[in-house]
């Protein structure tokens, strides 16, 4: 049946009359709002009703009674989500009070986990050797005697085997790597040359543990074979990767040494980051820190991996984390490192090094 425009303007009062009442009334119960809503704004509820009842009116009627009812549709809507919410939040608070949980005691506070003070320094070693070109390679810490000594050109009962106070294991010939140097021989073992990669890691020695000697320490070791790779080289590379990691003023020099691996074999010293060379402890007083071996790759390494001599040749590095770390941090005992202590560990945030 068609509806006239009085009809519908005096329905928009009573509604809007209705939807007053309803939204001042105070407690609700969620029964009692479903009903409401069904009954104004369901599927056939009054103001369903009416809105579709607007198609009976005249263009003029439409116009100016459809943008109302429209409008009061919306306020019914927004004051039924409005009651809703409510009801929610009152339901909320009911539960939370019946668990007994009270959220005013103070929260307990998660400690934030920091990167290990001897990571960040190896971090930062890898990235710039990262940058300069060298790729990681990894080795077992459980090793066979080849590659941790034969390969590298240190046969049975040679004295050179004395330098390395090694840990045997039962599954003789297997031994904890004393250095990271039997990574190169996995490494080369594996690729054909040219290579240049760096091989981060745990060492082992079967030493009396002080504040500067530890059982279980690391190694960076570097190793680059190419054709007519020479001491300039490595010169240049070191020279370079010191700058980088210990400042750009840094100065490199070499003293003659001996390594079974390489020939010649040298120890680097840097100058000392501390006194700047004027002498301090650290140096103690000589302005020069003693920090790693090296030397160009020993042709018979590169022999024991079915590298031609002729044609290959290379240099290798290997430098102790513990001691840069010691050194840049200020570190007097290296046993510190490994006894996780949260005051020591705390105070190596990682922008430190
Ligand atoms: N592997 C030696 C050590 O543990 C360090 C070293 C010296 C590594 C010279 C090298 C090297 O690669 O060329 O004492």
């Amino acid at each position: 049946m068609a509806v006239s425009r009085q009809e519908l303007e005096a329905a928009l009062q009573e509604l809007t009359k209705a939807l007053e009442g309803f939204a001042s009334q105070a407690g609700v119960t969620p029964d009692q709002l479903e009903a409401f809503r069904v009954q104004y704004v369901g599927r056939s509820g009054k103001v369903t009703e009416r809105l579709k009842s607007l198609k009976d009116l005249s263009m003029d009627d439409k116009r100016e009674l459809g943008p109302k009812l429209q409008q009061l549709k919306g306020l019914f809507d927004s004051a039924i989500g409005a009651k809703q919410r409510a009801l929610e939040a009152e339901q909320d608070a009911k539960t939370l009070s019946d668990s007994g949980i009270d959220l005013t005691l103070p929260g307990f506070p998660s400690p934030r986990g920091r990167v290990h003070p001897l990571t960040q320094v190896l971090d930062e070693m890898g990235r710039i050797l990262g940058l300069m070109g060298f790729s990681w390679a990894e080795g077992p810490f459980a090793e066979t005697d080849y590659h941790n000594f034969t390969a590298l050109n240190i046969p049975e009962h040679h004295p050179a085997r004395d330098m390395h106070d090694t840990f045997y294991l039962k599954e003789f010939p297997l031994v904890l790597r004393t250095h990271t140097s039997p990574v190169q021989i996995r490494t080369m073992e594996a690729r054909k040359p040219p290579l240049r990669i760096i091989c981060p890691g745990r060492v082992f020695r079967h030493e009396a543990v002080d504040a500067t000697h530890s059982a279980v320490f690391h190694q960076v070791e570097g190793l680059a074979v190419d054709e007519s790779i020479g001491f300039a080289d490595l010169k240049g590379t070191l020279s370079d990767f010191m700058k980088r990691l210990l400042g750009s003023d840094t100065k490199i020099r070499f003293r003659p040494s001996y390594f079974p691996f390489t020939e010649p074999s040298t120890e680097v010293d840097v100058t000392c980051f501390f006194c700047k060379q004027k002498g301090c402890p650290a140096c103690k007083h000589t302005g020069w820190i003693e920090l790693l071996g090296a030397g160009v790759v020993n042709p018979n390494v590169l022999r024991a991996v079915g590298y031609d001599p002729e044609k290959w040749s290379g240099f290798a590095f290997g430098i102790g984390v513990e001691r840069i770390a010691m050194l840049r941090l200020g570190v007097r005992d290296i046993r510190l490192f490994y006894e996780n202590d949260l005051r020591f560990l705390e105070q190596f945030d990682e922008n430190l090094v």
